[in-house]
């Protein structure tokens, strides 16, 4: 069984997100898929999801939390708030995080902790630049990212990790089945190395479409996928939830 997840970032209105779900239900209940699937709706869609999915064994949850309960943090996502709709997993480290927004690998790791004692699984984002890749440094890359992300991640706790190259978000670009294949098998090697479990799921993101989804899917260690701009429509999130 494979991880579809859906990263809708700052698309959708409640409206729409509702609809979106009625639609999913409607189609999983036809289809039948054996994946597990999940979706990343922005804070604001949370809830609606939350009530149409509540009772579904389809899993919703942040892109992002703050890594404390509650208190004095303007603009930030509870994640007592969430768990209180039912959210099970949370997004930490997307690379739009890290760039566009600043969170440096000390935060990220305190992120992982939180959510993993709260009882959220946080899906832990890593991913090299174009820049990092040409200057062949991709692996130690990856391997500082996660060496310092789950510095206080507990092992005995559930996680997940999406290698998403940087250059192949939102960009059409794939990366080859060689560049993912050495990717996950890195990953794979390197979470043991670390002391989490062998079961630990490493999903790829960066570029997924119905086209691509079955290649990409055949790649040992990858063990499903977080899709931006194809999460968007039922049908195409669907396509690649059937692989
Ligand atoms: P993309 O986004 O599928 O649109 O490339 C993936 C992601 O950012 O998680």
């Amino acid at each position: 069984m494979k991880i579809i997840a859906a990263n809708w970032k700052l698309h959708k209105t409640p409206a729409e997100a509702r609809e979106f779900c009625d639609q999913l239900l409607h189609q999983v209940s036809k289809i039948k898929p054996k994946n597990q699937l999940m979706i990343f709706p922005s804070a604001f869609c949370l809830e609606a999801v939350s009530e149409k999915l509540k009772t579904s064994s389809i899993q919703y949850g942040f892109q992002n939390i703050h890594f404390e309960a509650q208190g004095a943090f303007t603009g930030e996502n509870s994640a007592t708030a969430g768990l209180s709709v039912g959210a099970q997993v949370a997004l930490v480290g997307h690379s739009e995080r890290r760039s566009l927004f600043h969170e440096k690998d000390e935060v990220l790791a305190k992120k992982v902790k939180f959510l993993q004692e709260q009882g959220v699984t946080p899906v832990f984002c890593i991913g090299e630049t174009l820049a990092e890749r040409e200057s062949e440094r991709t692996m130690e890359v990856l391997e500082h990212q996660l060496r310092e992300g789950l510095k206080l991640a507990s092992a005995q706790k559930s996680l997940v990790v999406a290698y998403e190259p940087v250059w192949a978000i939102g960009t059409g670009k794939v990366a080859s089945f060689d560049q993912v294949e050495e990717a996950h098998r890195e990953v794979h090697r390197i979470l043991m190395g670390l002391g989490f479990s062998s079961a630990t799921p490493i999903l790829y993101g960066g570029s997924v479409k119905p086209e691509n989804a079955s290649q990409l899917a055949s790649i040992p260690h990858v063990h499903g996928f977080l899709i931006g701009g194809a999460s968007l429509q039922v049908e195409s999130y669907l396509a690649i939830a059937s692989v």
